[in-house]
């Protein structure tokens, strides 16, 4: 695998396309919108500048990555020659669905399509397509530069040729995969979430503070970051959302978003991304 396309350039998109640009693949970022391109190479940028003033990289090699880099607009164009498309658009099923679809339709038959999807079904994304085989999860972690994991999701019908090239391109990348079967939440957000939802529930029954809460978890479970901090970070409609989707997708109360969850994204407190969630920014 040499040609990368990744479709979205948003948050986990610019980190994919640099990683991949680092390694020396190259990469084609596309994104319907203009200025997210603009956006994503500013972003690509100042990690590198910071990756260099950590001495972990050099000029050189900032000059090469962004080198490996091309931007486009157009799915159809910068697919044509990609041998994986890693797809990081908006969560949202229908429109991924419809990437999908256009994926199959204008990439190369042999063409690998991958989500970095965070909870929508590989099974269902697999079947906008004619290839369900060559689907696959690939579901990197925020900020992609720096997290090791990638949690790697096999769908029903992909193919096990398809897994081991994928685990075998993330160790290629620096990264570390983990492969797991398709369910709601996989396994990272499967644990994660209802974790931040109990701690949600605890601090609006009024245990304790969300500073206390956070506290507890960071130095009784060696947590870098407590679960409150945490769900400001992700942002709290993420949170709502991935809940709601295991909600449906195990059809268990189990998984229903706090109400204090729900009440905070209807008031447009989503955490940093608004400058307040359980606390101000
Ligand atoms: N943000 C995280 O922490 C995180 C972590 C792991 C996985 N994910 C997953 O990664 C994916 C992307 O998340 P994000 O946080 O980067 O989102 P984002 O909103 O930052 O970026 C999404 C980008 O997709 C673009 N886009 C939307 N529709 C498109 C289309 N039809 N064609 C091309 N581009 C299109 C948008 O213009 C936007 O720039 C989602 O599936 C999300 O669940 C996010």
């Amino acid at each position: 695998m040499e040609n990368i396309a990744v479709i979205g350039a948003g948050t986990m998109g610019n980190g994919i396309a640099h990683v991949f640009a680092q390694k020396g693949f190259k990469v084609q970022l596309i994104d319907a919108q203009a200025p997210a391109l603009e956006k994503a190479m500013a972003t690509i940028e100042k990690n590198l500048d910071r990756q260099i003033s950590k001495q972990t990289i050099t000029t050189e090699d900032k000059a090469s990555t962004l080198s490996n880099i091309q931007l486009s607009n157009s799915i159809e164009q910068g697919v044509a020659h990609a041998d994986l498309v890693i797809e990081a658009a908006t969560e949202n099923a229908e429109i991924k669905k419809k990437i999908f679809a256009s994926l199959d339709q204008y990439a190369k038959p042999n063409c690998i399509l991958a989500t970095n999807t965070s909870s929508i079904s590989i099974g269902e994304l697999a079947a906008a397509t004619k290839r369900p085989t060559l689907v696959i999860g690939m579901h990197f972690m925020n900020p992609v530069p720096i997290m090791k994991l990638v949690e790697i999701i096999n769908g029903e019908a992909t193919a096990a040729s398809i897994t081991d090239s994928i685990v075998a391109l993330t160790k290629k990348i620096d990264k570390i995969p983990c492969v797991v079967k398709d369910a709601p939440g996989f396994i990272a957000n499967r644990i994660l979430m209802p974790m931040i939802n109990e701690a949600i529930h605890a601090f609006s029954e009024g245990i304790s503070d969300a500073a206390t809460i956070d506290q507890i978890m960071k130095l009784g479970m060696a947590h870098p970051m407590g679960p409150l901090q945490l769900a400001d970070y992700i942002g709290l409609d993420v949170c709502k959302n991935i809940m709601t989707i295991m909600e449906e997708g195990f059809n268990n109360s189990k998984y229903a978003p706090a109400a204090l969850l729900v009440k905070m994204v209807e008031q447009g407190k989503l955490g940093v991304k608004t400058g307040e969630g359980f606390y101000k920014y």
